[in-house]
């Protein structure tokens, strides 16, 4: 199996080379003077089976062309199968038309993907509320993975959280924050989340209490952090002994992560999907287990 990350994965691609005992294969990446893309797999894939490790943020158009070329030039070269690992998966948010005339974003990216021969998807934490089928629309086999018991286990292990309350800040959250509970052997709870607008979400508590609890709040992304912090206010102002919050996807647009900070959360915690100032858990591991039983 040949490791290959593109240019947003390169050193993830090469921790999970490592943790399988390989290296990652090689791959250039220039510009023409005229802005286009030049690529070039530089190692002989012929006859084999590809892992590609991609992550779609903050550039998702240019890196989701970047990603098929990739796969088109593998598949172009002779190689057998290409599975992808998308650790962030961008375009999952546009899966229905909300408003007339709308394109369907994910349905669109995923007829590209298949279409330049990926075999099988790969994604972590995907933000898909509505499509709970997601090999439907991508049409061929996929499968979404959690980085949630890594992100807890982390957690525990710094010692900063006794005997935790779990709480995930809206309904669509109660899948992580049960994974979270059940890796950490305690109780969990979600909170009613309207958004109001991109930045502002309206929150309310449902049926916990989180006097003198420590609690960990657990989410798939952290973007503007207006839900983070609304939610770790509730908690604060219920009496909570501490915030230590953790997600799978880190984007952190703006001051979110100062906002964050400014609640008077103890810990902020994401992973390498996005690499980036809080991405203390890497998702190697993860990958590279699901690649062992490939
Ligand atoms: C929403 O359903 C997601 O799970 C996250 O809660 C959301 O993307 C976080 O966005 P923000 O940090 O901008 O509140």
């Amino acid at each position: 199996m040949i490791i290959l990350g593109g240019s947003s994965c390169q050193a993830l691609a090469s921790k999970v080379a490592e943790e399988l005992g390989t290296n990652a294969a090689r791959l250039e990446i220039r510009r023409f003077p005229d802005g286009e893309k030049y690529l070039r797999i530089l190692d002989d894939v012929k006859g084999n089976e590809v892992v590609v490790i991609q992550s779609v943020h903050h550039t998702p158009d240019e890196l989701l062309f970047e990603y098929l070329l990739i796969v088109d030039a593998l598949k172009d070269l002779g190689a057998n199968k290409v599975h992808s690992f998308i650790p962030y998966f961008a375009y999952a948010r546009q899966d229905e038309r909300f408003n007339t005339g709308e394109a369907l974003s994910f349905k669109t990216v995923a007829k590209l993907m298949r279409s330049v021969g990926t075999d099988e998807i790969f994604t972590i934490d995907m933000h898909q509320h509505r499509v709970l089928k997601s090999s439907e629309v991508f049409g061929i086999p996929s499968h979404d993975l959690s980085a949630m018991p890594l992100l807890a286990e982390y957690a525990q292990a710094t010692g900063e959280l006794d005997h935790p309350l779990v709480i995930g800040p809206d309904a669509d959250a109660e899948r992580w924050a049960k994974l979270a509970a059940d890796q950490l052997k305690t109780d969990y709870d979600v909170f009613e989340k309207k958004r109001l607008s991109s930045e502002i979400v309206d929150i309310r508590p449902r049926k916990s209490n989180a006097k003198e609890r420590d609690v960990l709040i657990v989410d798939d992304i952290i973007s503007t952090g207006g839900t983070i912090v609304q939610a770790a206010k509730i908690l604060f102002g219920q009496g909570a002994r501490k915030v230590v919050v953790a997600c799978t996807h880190p984007i952190l647009a703006g001051d979110a992560l100062e906002k964050i900070h400014q609640t008077g959360a103890a810990m902020i915690v994401g992973t390498d999907t996005i690499p980036g100032p809080i991405s203390f858990v890497s998702v190697a591991p993860l990958i590279a287990q699901t690649v062992k039983t490939m």
